[in-house]
């Protein structure tokens, strides 16, 4: 799967919107992902007005790219009321990594914005998309039709990191 190899970060983006269908496949990929259980806890916010996406990018001082971002994905859950609520980053977490590499199957590109387990981005967040208390914002996953062609792939893969049976 070269996706996951070529996968980085993008946080510039063409002033191009990203079309439905994709928003869509964005949104099957993130719920192909495993949970805990099958739990499912997650729902989604999908964001594509420009006053809501400036709202969400205010939420965090490290998610000013979102503003211009084509499209937003927010997973978001009650992480008090589901059955595993142990695993609840995880699962989320899950659903953050299958929309990225999801968009750049689709030539999209995207980027991982921190929301949760910051309290005060968490309240920024759910006042910008009306989220009631008991739901939380998650993460964000800005994604958009990258400004620049994809980068080489230059990573170190490094297997000195990596232990055989024992550490
Ligand atoms: C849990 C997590 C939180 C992150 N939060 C932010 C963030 O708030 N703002 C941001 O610009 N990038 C954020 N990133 C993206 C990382 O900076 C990026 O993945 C890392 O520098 C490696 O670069 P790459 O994604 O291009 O491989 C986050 C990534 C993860 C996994």
């Amino acid at each position: 799967m070269q996706e996951l190899f070529t996968r980085h970060s993008v946080r510039q983006y063409a002033d191009k919107p990203v079309e439905e269908e994709k928003i869509n496949t964005l949104l099957k990929a993130a719920m192909a992902a495993p949970t805990a259980g099958n739990q499912q806890e997650w729902e989604f916010v999908v964001v594509t007005d420009p006053e809501v996406k400036k709202q969400a990018a205010a939420a965090s001082p490290y998610a000013g790219c979102a503003a211009k971002a084509g499209a937003l994905i927010v997973p978001v859950g009650d992480p008090v009321s589901c059955r595993f609520p142990e695993c609840f980053d995880a699962d989320m977490a899950a659903a953050m990594e299958n929309i990225l590499l999801e968009a750049v199957h689709l030539d999209l590109g995207g980027v991982w914005l921190a929301i949760a387990p910051f309290k005060d981005r968490i309240a920024g967040l759910q006042q910008a998309l009306g989220l009631p208390e008991n739901v939380i914002p998650f993460a964000i996953a800005s994604i958009g039709y990258p400004a620049k062609p994809k980068a080489e792939d230059g990573r170190n893969y490094d297997f000195s990191r990596v232990h055989r049976d024992r550490y």
